[in-house]
């Protein structure tokens, strides 16, 4: 899509971090906004601050909520599935809570997201799709298995859908953002979890690695904002992977030598 005057973008996670920045930046393009996330407040100041967008309270791991989301929309054109959390922990200190709150967040609002919003896209024969997953779906860093393993979902997911739509000709076009540390609020994701998907306590293994990941992700050079203006320049060059960080390409290439090589995996984050 070359053209983004004018046009309506949807993006989840919309109050805080790359879904604020992306939204910002489909605002700067002159596109209409449906903003949608579980932090009302924060919609409110995204809202306030693209100047003119509609926003509404949806949980993205819910089917119903993210239907009633597709189905108020006069017009949608790009869709972000972006909201995401990130539980931390060796996996066998994981809870099925964990488990339950990242796959419902990061993964089944992506599924519930292609669901809700592809059909109308093919029969309108225009639109776009941006999928955040991470680099820690093409890598899995130790400390944070859950995430890995709902963000590689995300990629699978993302590439699958770009092959159903190539081989039916539509035109609509696929991303999937591949960020690394970026400052936003996502080491702090604890603070939207449900009530029902709540841990008793953190160990000590997880404090530690809570703390890591607060580093580096408050360390991260690039911005939201210069991460958004990566997703604008890849929708309207119809770009499918969004590499925002090259220096995490190494890690990459090791992972795919060390598969094609039948050798256990390099720590990504030792290399
Ligand atoms: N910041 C990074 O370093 C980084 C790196 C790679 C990928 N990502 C991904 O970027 C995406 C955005 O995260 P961010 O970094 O902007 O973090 P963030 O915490 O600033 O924003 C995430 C947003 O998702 C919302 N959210 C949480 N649960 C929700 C639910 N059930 N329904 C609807 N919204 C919900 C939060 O309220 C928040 O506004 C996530 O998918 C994250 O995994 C972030």
């Amino acid at each position: 899509m070359n053209i983004l005057h004018g046009k309506t973008a949807a993006v989840t996670g919309a109050a805080s971090g790359l879904g604020r920045a992306m939204a910002l930046a489909f605002a700067h393009e002159g596109m209409n906004l449906a903003l949608a996330d579980v932090d009302e407040k924060g919609l409110e100041e995204t809202a306030r601050l693209a100047k003119s967008a509609s926003w509404q309270r949806v949980d993205v791991s819910k089917a119903a909520d993210v239907d009633a989301f597709a189905a108020s929309l006069k017009e949608v054109h790009v869709v972000c599935n972006n909201a995401g959390v990130s539980p931390v922990g060796p996996l066998w200190e994981n809870t099925t809570a964990d488990w339950q709150w990242a796959l419902g967040v990061n993964l089944w609002s992506v599924i519930h997201g292609v669901r809700a919003f592809v059909p109308r896209l093919v029969a309108q024969g225009e639109g776009h799709v941006v999928n955040t997953a991470s680099v820690a779906g093409l890598i899995s860093p130790p400390g944070m298995g859950v995430y890995n393993v709902t963000k590689h979902a995300v990629v699978a997911l993302s590439e699958s859908l770009h092959h159903d739509l190539r081989l039916q000709g539509s035109p609509v076009g696929v991303s999937v953002l591949c960020p690394a540390y970026v400052p936003t609020g996502i080491s702090n994701s604890e603070r939207n979890r449900p009530q029902e998907l709540a841990n008793p306590a953190l160990s000590e293994h997880q404090k530690a690695l809570k703390e890591n990941l607060k580093k580096a992700v408050s360390s991260g050079k690039l911005t939201a904002d210069d991460v958004a203006r990566a997703v604008v320049a890849a929708i309207k060059e119809n770009r499918f992977y969004i590499l925002t960080h090259p220096r995490i390409k190494g890690a990459i290439q090791a992972r795919m030598e060390d598969v094609l090589q039948e050798r256990a995996p390099r720590n990504p984050l030792a290399l």
